[in-house]
């Protein structure tokens, strides 16, 4: 062998040692970032919720608008609960249940059923019955407390 192919040997083993560290970089950094993205996803949900409920409360004016919107942001924030809770990672804060992993499936359906409620919602705002609203949105309630119940520890 002469000593241009060794070059080249070595050269190949520092690029894979490389690509090798870069894997362990990106796996870390998923880890130490999931726990607060998977909060501010729920925080939209929150905030969501939250500001149905006030222009039902309050009657505010933009009224049955502004309620598609939310119910239009809530679904499409269900689309990304899966990939946000996809690493598994539990740390003194977090209120994440092991049985998201063990029970992954249950977990991903329990997003869609909040999509599809979310969905109806928006629907049914576009047509303004109130009665028709408020139920769509104990719907969705729901679907939140079904998740929360099997997923997310209780309040200490
Ligand atoms: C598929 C399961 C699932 C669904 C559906 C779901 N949540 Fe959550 N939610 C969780 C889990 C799990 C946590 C705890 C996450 C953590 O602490 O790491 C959480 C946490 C939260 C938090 C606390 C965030 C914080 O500051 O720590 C709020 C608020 C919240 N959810 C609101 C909602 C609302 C409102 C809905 C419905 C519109 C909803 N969630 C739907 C699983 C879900």
């Amino acid at each position: 062998m002469n000593r241009g192919s060794q070059g080249t040997r070595v050269g190949w083993v520092i690029v894979l040692a490389l690509i090798a560290t870069a894997g362990l970089v990106l796996a870390q950094g998923a880890e130490e970032g999931a726990p607060a993205y998977r909060e501010k996803i729920m925080t939209v949900n929150g905030a969501s919720m939250g500001a149905i409920n006030d222009v039902l409360k309050f009657k505010l004016p933009g009224g049955t608008e502004h309620i598609v919107a939310h119910a239009e942001t809530i679904q499409r924030e269900s689309r990304l609960i899966a990939g946000a809770f996809q690493t598994e990672v539990m740390t003194e804060e977090s209120r994440a249940l092991p049985t998201i992993w063990q029970q992954w499936d249950q977990f991903v359906g329990a997003a869609e059923n909040l999509g599809q409620a979310s969905a109806k919602l928006a629907e049914v705002a576009k047509g303004g019955d109130q009665a028709a609203i408020m139920a769509e949105v104990k719907v969705v309630g729901q679907a939140c407390s079904n998740c929360h119940n099997t997923f997310r520890k209780p309040n200490e």
